[in-house]
């Protein structure tokens, strides 16, 4: 089956929990997931039941969790294949992110509002962030935006210019750009649906990120530049988000293929440190 179909439509409607808790963060995104030890092999059960709040919620949140990289690994490993990603990679562990921040850093990761690693052919379908350490005095918290509700809320003649557009998302942007890192070699740049269909929901996601999306295939740089704009405004509206505060052992386990996640850096020069794995995913 081509890759944009959905393979199994999700009935929101017909999930009961019979071994987690979940209680939403809003009305339009986010869950937190009680009543599990994500350091246990999960049962079947437990695994259907963390995906379909996934699915429903599109971030999920999980508190007070004691994993070693490897149970990280592991949890992340019930998903799909994991990630490596293109140029952070945790010495012994490649498929580890390290997530920090200190009195030295001159950037910090995901400051800017974005899905994972979309310049990837197959961007990542879900990222899986455990926080060892918050600043001291607060701050760090992470905010997520609803794609589906994004695309949903847009007018009508809006949508339909959209649909069938793609756009180039380029790595150089964001590592060798705005982070100015010192890259070898090629970074990845691709051409991806503006509007992409989720494998699992079937619902339509708004796809383009102020992080990678370069240009709009076909339009001039004044065209793409004015639309990119007004998406990505209209994306980060309140009514579309949440707002994650964490605690050391926090959790939070995003969707890539319908939202977006910009971090707060607004407590520099104190220390915030965790690790991150990545599911793969398929082309959009
Ligand atoms: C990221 O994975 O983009 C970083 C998110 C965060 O640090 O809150």
């Amino acid at each position: 089956m081509p890759d944009d179909r959905p393979d199994r439509h999700f009935d929101n409607d017909r999930i009961v929990y019979k071994t987690i808790r979940v209680e939403p963060l809003t009305p339009t995104i986010g869950a937190e997931i009680f009543d599990i030890d994500l350091a246990q092999t999960l049962t079947a059960q437990q695994f259907d039941e963390i995906h379909a709040a996934l699915m429903r919620h599109a971030v999920i949140f999980f508190r007070d969790q004691q994993l070693t990289i490897e149970q990280h690994k592991a949890f992340g490993r019930r998903f799909g294949e994991l990630d490596i990603h293109p140029t952070s990679r945790m010495a012994g562990h490649p498929e580890v992110i390290e997530i920090k921040a200190d009195e030295n850093s001159k950037y910090i990761a995901g400051e800017v509002w974005h899905s994972d690693v979309t310049a990837s052919p197959t961007p990542p379908m879900g990222s899986i962030l455990y926080m060892h350490q918050t600043p001291a005095n607060g701050g760090g918290d992470t905010l997520f935006v609803n794609m589906y509700r994004a695309y949903e809320t847009l007018a009508e003649p809006v949508r339909k210019m959209i649909d069938g557009l793609t756009a180039i998302h380029d790595g150089d942007r964001v590592w060798r750009g705005r982070q100015k890192k010192t890259v070898p070699g090629e970074l990845p740049r691709s051409e991806h649906p503006v509007v992409r269909i989720h494998p699992v929901t079937g619902r339509r996601a708004l796809y383009v990120n102020r992080n990678f999306t370069e240009q709009i295939v076909g339009l001039s740089r004044l065209e793409s530049d004015a639309i990119l704009d007004m998406l990505y405004r209209h994306s980060e509206r309140d009514d579309f988000k949440c707002r994650f505060k964490w605690r050391p052992n926090s959790i939070a386990f995003w969707d890539n293929r319908c939202t977006m996640h910009q971090a707060m850096w607004d407590y520099y020069p104190q220390k915030r440190y965790g690790h991150r794995v990545t599911v793969a995913g398929t082309k959009p």
